[in-house]
């Protein structure tokens, strides 16, 4: 290590600061969080702006052409940052891109913006403090493409900077199922599970740290299958139960999950498991057979709709929340209006929606018959004004109930508070400020379009009691209330 980068010995020097702005999935969240953990012990501490920062990270995604693209203009920005520096200081700023379009893109990204010092792909950046080194003595190297990622879970450090009672946990990376659409199993590589014991080390120390609510990740969550206990293969089930024994550790979730990987024993632990919190993601994409297969989801409608009945009967009250693209080749009319009877059929109660991106390198990027920009954001307009409408009607439906709520940091005004709803709304309090961390009874005095407000209805419930009364479980379908 060099001297430049040795955490300060002695007196208290003024920390480096560090900028990471993340673009894209919760993923990359998590990775974000975790290259600053990486950092910290050199000295590196976060700052929430790139002027004056020391080292800039951009965590990048690659799922559509938009957020690509989107990079470069930054990267225009942060050059003009750096120059400005260079002219104005001795230590020059260092800028680094990371994510998905480093993986993708490597070297290009050099070529098209020489004010890049390096470039990290996603299973690479615990190698961060090395490669800061490197470039110290010599700029443009592009290291750490390679996918290693029981390498990177093992070289990360324990500690979390964790911020607030809610913290995303990587178990599953990559993805095998190559949708003829997506770049996800080009940069995130094939599909790889963490071991079931160094979860739950990673869960025992943020439930230290005050965490009540962990979401767990993976591009295909449901396909976990990491080594446990035995040494045999687990499931996301069992991993589930596992982490519900952790002390702390109320509330679980977890996403993206893909409909052929909804297995028995997952959808028995909704009905079951009181921590497993009543809100799934569950993307279909589309809702034609036809455009289905196209698309290789290897499933069809009827199998979703036969998956939903089955998860509903197991949690009635279950929130589901999907993700769809409009506008893939060779989309007709009558294929989109299977799209939206699949939604009417379905019910939202949040969804995430896009106009089809070519992505280079996937199959469907070469498919004959793309369809009009016009005319596939006439669909995505109307197909999103559907899902509005649901979101809409779910949370209107909640005025007048009482639920439990994670508070989770203040709110703009006064004492407010703002929190999390067991189906994943946002819940504004009054006066709850000093309950921040803490899971309160609230009663729902109004259900808006992207939130909740309520009132605390009792202030000291004891937590056992609390996890004996149940956060729902009594409570009857809401959906298309
Ligand atoms: N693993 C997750 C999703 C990862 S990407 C899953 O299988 O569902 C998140 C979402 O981005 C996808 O669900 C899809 O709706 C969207 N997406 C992916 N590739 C896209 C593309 N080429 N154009 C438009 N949207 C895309
Ligand atoms: Fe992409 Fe499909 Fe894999 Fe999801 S399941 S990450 S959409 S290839
Ligand atoms: Fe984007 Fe990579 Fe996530 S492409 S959606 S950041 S896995």
């Amino acid at each position: 290590m060099t001297e430049t980068l040795a955490p300060p010995q002695d007196g208290p020097a003024a920390p480096k600061r560090l900028f990471i702005k993340t673009y894209g999935c919760q993923m990359n969240v998590y990775d974000s969080e975790r290259m600053a953990d990486v950092l910290r012990p050199l000295g590196y501490a976060t700052t929430d702006t790139a002027e004056g920062a020391d080292f800039v990270i951009l965590n990048t995604c690659h799922i559509r052409e938009k957020a690509a693209e989107k990079v470069y203009s930054e990267l225009g920005k942060l050059r003009e940052l750096k120059d400005a520096r260079a002219r104005n200081s001795t230590t020059p700023m260092i800028i680094a891109v990371a994510g998905c379009v480093a993986q993708a893109e490597g070297e290009e990204i050099m070529r098209r913006q020489p004010a890049v010092d390096l470039v990290v792909g996603p299973q690479a950046y615990h190698q961060l403090p090395e490669l800061l080194t490197r470039t110290a003595r010599a700029r443009g190297e592009r290291i750490g493409a390679d996918f290693a990622p029981v390498d990177k879970f093992d070289a990360l450090p324990a500690a979390r900077g964790v911020d607030g009672p809610t913290a995303f946990l990587t178990v599953q990376e990559g993805c095998d199922k190559f949708c003829t659409f997506c770049v996800v199993p080009y940069t995130r590589g094939a599909e790889w599970s963490r071991p079931v014991a160094a979860i739950l080390a990673e869960a025992r120390r943020l439930s230290d740290q005050g965490v009540r609510e962990v979401t767990l990740l993976g591009q295909n969550v449901n396909a976990y299958d990491g080594e446990g206990a035995d040494g045999a293969p687990s499931t996301l089930a069992r991993l589930a139960y596992a982490l519900a024994d952790i002390p702390g550790i109320d509330r679980i979730r977890y996403t993206t999950s893909h409909p052929n990987d909804m297995s028995d024993d997952l959808i028995a632990a909704h009905g079951e498991l009181e921590a497993l919190m009543p809100w799934l993601h569950l993307p279909v994409q589309a809702g034609s057979d036809s455009i289905l297969r196209a698309m290789n989801r290897k499933h069809g409608r009827q199998k979703y709709f036969d998956l939903i009945d089955r998860v509903r009967a197991a949690r009635p009250d279950i929130a589901l929340s999907g993700d769809f693209i409009v506008g893939f080749p060779g989309e007709t009319d009558a294929d989109f209006e299977q799209t939206m009877d699949l939604v009417r059929r379905v019910g939202y109660a949040s969804a995430f929606s896009f106009m089809y991106s070519p992505r280079p390198g996937t199959p469907a990027a070469t498919m004959g018959a793309q369809v009009p920009e016009a005319v596939a954001r006439e669909r995505l307009h109307a197909l999103q004004a559907l899902l509005w409408e649901q979101q809409t009607a779910f949370n209107a439906a909640m005025t007048g109930r009482t639920m439990d709520v994670l508070l989770e940091k203040k709110g703009r005004h006064g004492a407010q508070a703002i929190g999390r709803s067991p189906w994943l709304q946002s819940v504004h309090v009054d006066d709850a400020d000093h309950l921040i961390g803490r899971i309160v009874p609230v009663e729902i005095e109004h259900g808006q379009q992207n939130s909740l407000k309520g009132r605390q209805t009792e202030t000291d419930r004891p937590q056992e009691a609390r996890r004996r009364a149940s956060s729902g479980r009594a409570q009857e379908s809401i959906h298309g209330a």
